[in-house]
């Protein structure tokens, strides 16, 4: 296994749409395995694998919640979950507020209105099927991940002036790791 690099806005890499996955051969296993570190050593909860500079339609989530929900502080438990292929069958028509990151859009949160359901298809990377109904913050996680195998950040849901703030705030943040690195 390998933690690879994450591209970042405004890479063009990460306008890209992705491709069907066809073949699910060991390539693609490493490639799951490698962006399940990845997503892990970032930390982050969610990669899409056009973040990695593959453009295929595949992504993994951990929501690695803590063990006892009432304790924040308490070990997380780990659930890695691959969706390849994944479709959105239905969604509800309630649109619900969180507050997403991206580990494109680094160290920058802002929040976005996605349904609260969808009924969701999906393949492991087996090429099993699955289809199931999903809410929560999988439900979001997995819209906002599906939006990378569009070329879509999800800052590309805010206003054109919230986005202009998050991009300002992120040249800043920048600007300061380079001073920090200097
Ligand atoms: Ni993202």
């Amino acid at each position: 296994m390998a933690i690879r690099r994450i591209y970042e806005t405004p890479d063009p890499m990460l306008r890209q749409i992705s491709k069907p996955v066809e073949t699910f051969d060991d390539e693609l296993e490493t490639l799951v395995a490698d962006m399940l570190e990845t997503m892990y050593a970032a930390p982050g909860i969610g990669l899409a694998a056009v973040q990695v500079g593959v453009p295929i339609r595949l992504l993994v989530i951990d929501l690695q919640e803590p063990e006892d929900p009432e304790d924040p502080e308490s070990p997380t438990v780990k659930d890695p979950k691959v969706f390849i292929n994944p479709e959105i069958l239905w969604h509800s028509e309630n649109d619900v507020p969180y507050t997403e990151g991206c580990l494109s859009v680094p160290e920058q949160y802002a929040e976005v209105m996605r349904p609260d359901r969808i009924r969701a298809r999906w393949q492991d990377e087996k090429g099993k099927t699955y289809e199931e109904e999903i809410e929560g913050l999988l439900a979001v996680c997995l819209q906002h991940e599906m939006d990378h195998l569009n070329g879509v950040l999800f800052i590309d849901h805010l206003s054109r002036l919230k986005r202009d703030m998050v991009l300002k705030k992120l040249a800043k943040w920048r600007k300061e790791q380079q001073q920090k690195a200097a």
